[in-house]
Parts: C-alpha cells; structure tokens; sequence
C-alpha cells in the first residue's frame, strides 16, 4: 500500500516559488519584513555602523548552541537576521570611509536576488541557460578596452582568485615542455603588491622562498633594475618563472608598475637564456581598471569642467595603463569600482589558449562549441559556480556605461580634492596630508598627536622619537575605531589606518598613517565638512584623555592588514 504523497511545498505554504510563480508577491512582502527588521538599528539612517547593544565575546557567544528541533517563523528569522548584520559598517553614510566598498546600484540587488531565486549553476551552461555566454561577453568587453579582440576568462570572487588563477596559468605554460618539481617554481611581484599573492602562490604549491618581492622606486613603481637582475638569476639557477604579476594601482597610491618595460624584460630573458615558455605576465588592476572607461581620449575630459588636478591625475593613470595590452591576463574588480555587492571579479586573458594551464590536459572548449555543451567547471576552480557575479557585472556595466563609469571616478576623484583642500585649509594643526602625489581617490594622513611634527620632519627623527609618534598613533587608532564600540557612538566616524605607511616605497621609514577611503556617493560640501568635524572632534577628546592609562597590551592595531 503506498500512502500519498504531498507535497513538501504544501507543508510549508508560501515558502518556495511555485511552479507558475504566481507567488512573487510573497517574496516581495519577506523583503519588505527583513527590511522593516533592520530599520531600528540605523536610528535616523545617519550613522556609520548599525547599532551593536554590547561588544560581545565570540566564547561567550559560542556557548551551548545546538541546531533547534522545530523550525522557527519568518518573524523570528527576521529578528534574527537583524541581529546578524548588528554591528556592520554602513558604507553608504559619508561618515563611513574604511575602504574601497562601493554601494551597489538597486537594478543589480534586484536582478540577483531574482537569480537566487531561481538558483542557475554556471558550471555547465547546460543548467544555466545563457549566464556562461554573458560571462564570455563581460570578458570580452573587458578586454576589447585594452585592445584585446579575443580576451577569454572568468568571473572570478576578486583580485585574489584572479592572481591564482593567473599563477596556475603560468605553471601551465612553463611547464608545456618541461616537467619540473613545484619548487623549481617562482613567483615574482612588486614589493607594494597586493599581500594576497603570497598566500595565491602558497595554496597553488609555491613556498614562500620562492615568491620574490623586488623592491621599487621612490615612485613606488618596481625597480626595472632589480627585477631583471633577479629574473636572470632565478632562470641561470635552473628555475622556472610561474608568473610575473605586476601591479596597476596599488591599494594605497594607486602606484602603477611600468608594464611595457617589464613586458620587454621578460622578452630579453627568452632570448637571452633561450627559454621555452614565455613567462607569464599578469597585471593586478582590480581598483584602476575603471579608468578604462575613458579610453585614453582627450575628449572625455574636455567636454566639462574638471578641476586641473583631477583632468592631469586621470592623464597620468591613463598613460600608464596603457601597458595592460603587453600582459597576459589583468584584473577588475567590480566589488571595488564597479557598484556590485561581494563577490564580483574578472579575470580576463588576452586569449582562450592563455587558460590552457587550468586544466590537467591542456583542456580548451571547442570554439565551435553549440549552447549546452560549456562545461566551466573543468576550467574554473569552483565545481558549482554561481551566477550572482554574471548577473552583477553585466548589469553594472550596461547600466552606467563607460560614460557613468567615467562620471563615477570624475565624482570620486572631486570629492578626494575637496577632502584634502578643506583639511589643508583649515584643520593643519589636526592633520597633514601625505599623499598628494597620489591618482587615487584615498586620502592618507597624519594625525599630530603630542607634536605638530610635519612628516618629513618624523622621517629625520630619532628612532625614539618615531616610536613614541607610533605609540601615540596606535593609542589613538584604540581610541577611534574601538572607543567608539565601547561607548555605543553609532556617528562615530570610521576611517581606515596603515600601519606602515611610505610615501616612497622602501626609500622612507614606514609609520603608521590614517586612511580616510571617501566611497559614499553622497558626498557634497556639507557632508565632507560635516565628516571632517567628526573625525577633528573624536581626535581634540582623544588630545584630552589621560594617556597614562592606555596600556600597550590594548593596541589592537595586529588586526589590521598590510597595505
Ligand atoms: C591591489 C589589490 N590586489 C588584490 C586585492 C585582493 O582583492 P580581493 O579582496 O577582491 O580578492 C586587493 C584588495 O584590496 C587589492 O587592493
């Protein structure tokens, strides 16, 4: 006897789309509750961090938990779901300036939460429908803005799974002739590169030995002596060359590495050394590839008003960018300048066969391949891939265009200026800028804690003088970013720290620096003024606390990461 059957969905009415999705309305409702959940925690929407009742302990908070028997209601859920996000940095409030944390544009949360809802794997276009062909596409427009015609790739989670995958790449070309052991393998970057290459080449197998940092100019770009001394001695030792990743736009400074020399370099050492592979060229352009949107036409900055220094900073970027075309494979990162949530990379290469390294046998889909027959996943590092990032990037870039995209770093790049004239201006005795040299839009700055001490003045002083100007930084870093959490101050400004900042790579002492990352988009006159106050008044109570009782073992500055 067989009992019948009901449906799971009817035991739980309205919680699943149903088979004619004729229930959305329900969706949009849920939406709307979650929403409602989280609105008590904002007060009137003008904080930088929603509200966080205590400062938990995560023993504490871990005590006893056990996955509950009987499921819990939509109501609750939302509660909880609330509870989840207390405490989050709301990086769309201009008293919020951490980092580089674009807010996303409301076509893209709509076009993926409706692609959660209908939940497409892009490991196989079979499943997914057209989602792999616009993978291709975004690739392919990607790479048409350096030239490249053909440009293949993936939609990656951000700068650091493009690096490795570039790196697995560059395993694959050296190797095509020579089967080597992994440590004959190295890796070789800027000294101011990205901190995540180091452990992208770890996981791909490459020890920390042989990843080789070159040091740089005063300039911050690679030292081109350097590097090709080093590139011709690892090869006359008998290694092999797994990827060159050159920076284009250093987290902080935006600092370019000179692409075609270094291209030229490597071009010399196959000559030269008689090499059978190419070394690999990958450039980590994850922030400035927005820059691209201007095309390297002198119209985009003539047809409005743009403040000199802002038209000559894009020049400048622009010139140097100009080398992406001589590399292998580059970077965007759409969660950095591209108004898409996390996670939403591209990794882009000049040509299909440059991914042949992806693959234990040099797999490449057929490029007669029909819709049905793409299989990602024997590329891609994932197995079931999401399509959230397609869907994000896609939508970004057709809804801006390269010309919202160029209104976007002319905006960032206005509201960078302002911040800096008005602290000039008007609130030196607090702060000195320390990079104005700089194409970005970040601001570093000094904070005069005992002494009105200028930089340059702290670069030619007593390695004692220098470590109490560090002390006073990180008891004031103690002060900013967690007094705020003891004393429950929600419009506490919140802005980035560097533990060791140069102005000139390695030929200026490093000391510790504060970030202001300007990235709300609703930046005018009023708001930089009223964030600049915030962040002067948190500094004139810190000038007023009694420093005695700051012990060096509340630094809590190891948490940050390197720059
Ligand atoms: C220059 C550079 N490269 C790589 C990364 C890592 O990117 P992601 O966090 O998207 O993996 C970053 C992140 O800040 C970066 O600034």
């Amino acid at each position: 006897m067989t009992m019948p059957l009901t449906p799971f969905s009817k035991k739980y009415p309205d919680e699943f789309l149903t088979r004619r999705e004729d229930n959305f309305g329900v969706l949009l409702e849920r939406i709307k509750l979650f929403h409602q959940q989280t609105r008590a925690d904002i007060q009137d929407g003008t904080v930088s961090r929603r509200n966080l009742p205590y400062r938990f302990t995560y023993r504490e908070e871990l005590h006893d938990l056990k996955v509950n028997e009987k499921g819990i209601s939509t109501e609750q859920v939302a509660d909880e779901f609330n509870d989840m996000l207390q405490g989050c940095l709301r990086h769309q409030d201009p008293t919020a300036a951490f980092n580089i944390i674009p807010s996303p544009l409301f076509d893209i949360i709509a076009g993926i939460t409706l692609t959660s809802l209908y939940n497409p794997n892009t490991c196989w276009d079979f499943i997914s429908g057209k989602l792999s062909l616009y993978e291709r596409k975004i690739t392919r427009m990607l790479g048409s803005l350096v030239g490249w015609s053909q440009a293949d790739g993936f939609v990656v989670t951000g700068g650091k799974q493009a690096i490795a995958y570039a790196i697995k790449c560059g395993i694959g070309r050296a190797s095509t002739n020579h089967i080597g052991e992994m440590s004959d393998y190295v890796v070789i970057f800027s000294e101011l590169a990205h901190f995540c290459i180091k452990h992208a080449s770890y996981y791909l197998g490459i020890s920390p030995e042989n990843c080789l940092s070159i040091s740089t100019e005063k300039s911050g770009e690679m030292d081109l002596k350097v590097f090709e001394e080093t590139l011709h001695r690892i090869i006359a030792q008998g290694k092999r060359i797994a990827a060159v990743v050159a920076v284009a736009g250093t987290t902080i400074d935006l600092a370019i590495d000179p692409l075609l020399p270094i291209k030229k370099i490597i071009d010399e050492a196959v000559e030269k050394h008689r090499l059978d592979y190419v070394p690999y060229l990958h450039v980590d352009s994850v922030t400035s590839w927005v820059w691209l949107a201007f095309e390297n036409n002198p119209d985009h900055l003539s047809h409005r008003q743009i403040h000199p220094n802002i038209s000559k900073k894009i020049e400048s970027l622009l010139a140097k960018l100009e080398g992406i075309q001589y590399a292998d494979s580059f970077a965007a990162d759409f969660h950095k300048t591209g108004f898409c949530p996390y996670a939403a990379g591209v990794f882009i290469a000049k040509e299909s066969g440059y991914l042949s390294g992806m693959t234990p046998n040099r797999f490449l889909p057929k490029e007669s391949v029909a819709f049905g027959e793409l299989e990602v996943y024997r590329q891609t590092f994932e197995n079931s891939r999401s399509g959230l990032g397609i869907v994000s990037i896609w939508i970004a870039l057709r809804r801006m265009g390269l010309q919202g995209l160029r209104e976007f770093v002319i905006y960032q790049l206005e509201v960078c200026e302002l911040f800096k004239q008005k602290i000039q201006q008007t609130y030196s005795e607090h702060f000195e800028i320390l990079n104005n040299h700089s194409n970005g839009w970040e601001i570093v700055i000094k904070p005069h804690l005992q002494h009105q001490q200028p930089w340059d003045e702290l670069q030619r002083s007593s390695a004692k003088e220098q470590e109490a100007y560090t002390n006073a930084c990180l008891s004031f870093l103690n002060h900013l970013w967690y007094g705020s959490l003891d004393n429950q101050a929600p419009r506490h400004p919140i802005i980035g720290f560097v533990r060791k900042y140069s102005r000139k790579g390695s030929h200026e002492q490093g000391l510790p620096a504060f970030l202001i990352h300007p990235t709300s988009l609703h930046y005018d006159e009023e708001a930089i003024d009223e964030m600049i106050k915030s962040i002067i008044d948190v500094k004139i109570a810190f000038d007023e606390t009694d420093k005695s009782s700051v012990s060096i073992e509340t630094y809590l500055c190891e948490l940050v990461p390197p720059r």
